[in-house]
């Protein structure tokens, strides 16, 4: 992290907690991290928990985002979810574009941006996430694949709206696996991202877009990754659902 980007840590609970057990976790992640004043904190639940977890942060600094939307503010799209019903239910952030989203659902670049430019003329703030598979690392091919995802979410934005969104880095491999990528193979990664983002907008606009890192995070290598000068936060999965692995990567971020 470098000075002048606040940290923003997001858990991403996936699909995990029922409403009840999302108020708990919610609850008891707000009683203990208040005094944490230095980052931004978000939580993402799932949809049928936005709510109660709206409820549980009412009044509190603490974010609400939502992992997914589609691009039409209402329509006859069955099991949808419009950014419209995000804002109204109180969500602040969206995921978009997460590799499960993509692999298990079929989300192509170009619905990502599609979904990018809803999320912004509504005023939510995207976290856009990008990454590659093993195999493409493998191949030599993390930058060109990163690239094109990145280039095509953030086609023809202005460079004031680009200066809005965060940026999740999360190589496919590492995400639930328990591979994470080394501080310095996230960070190269990163410093690539933003080189792009100043190519697409601007030196000052890039210097201030927030990248997260994302894949297997955990307390024990949440500190080194932070301590890089290009990742300004996380995006965590399976230890966001449990208060003291996320309160400590929350901590992580602050020290
Ligand atoms: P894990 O932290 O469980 O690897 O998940 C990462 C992720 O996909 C966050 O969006």
């Amino acid at each position: 992290m470098q000075t002048g980007r606040r940290p923003i840590i997001a858990g991403n609970w996936k699909m995990y907690t029922t409403p009840p057990e999302g108020r708990a976790l919610a609850q008891a992640i707000r009683a203990r991290a208040e005094p944490l004043a230095q980052v931004d904190l978000v939580l993402c639940p799932p949809f049928t928990s936005l709510a109660v977890v709206a409820e549980c942060l009412q009044g509190s600094p603490i974010g609400l985002g939502a992992q997914n939307m589609h691009w039409e503010l209402e329509g006859a799209l069955t099991g949808e979810v419009s950014a419209k019903m995000l804002l109204t239910v109180g969500c602040h952030y969206v995921i978009l574009g997460h590799s499960e989203r993509r692999t298990c659902f079929g989300e192509t670049d170009a619905m990502v941006h599609q979904k990018v430019l809803t999320a912004l003329a509504v005023g939510l703030t995207p976290i856009v996430c990008v990454g590659e598979t093993l195999v493409q690392r493998e191949a030599g091919q993390t930058e060109a694949v990163v690239y094109t995802q990145v280039r095509s979410a953030f086609a023809d934005i202005p460079s004031a709206d680009l200066g809005r969104v965060i940026l999740a880095y999360e190589p496919v491999w590492a995400i639930g696996t328990g591979r994470v990528a080394t501080p310095v193979q996230a960070n190269d990664v990163h410093r690539r991202i933003r080189a792009l983002l100043a190519e697409l907008a601007d030196d000052t606009t890039a210097a201030r877009v927030r990248i997260q890192y994302g894949g297997s995070v955990k307390p024990e290598n949440a500190a080194a990754l932070l301590a890089e000068p290009d990742i300004d936060g996380a995006l965590v999965g399976g230890a966001s659902l449990k208060v003291e692995t996320f309160l400590e990567i929350v901590r992580a971020a602050v020290s």
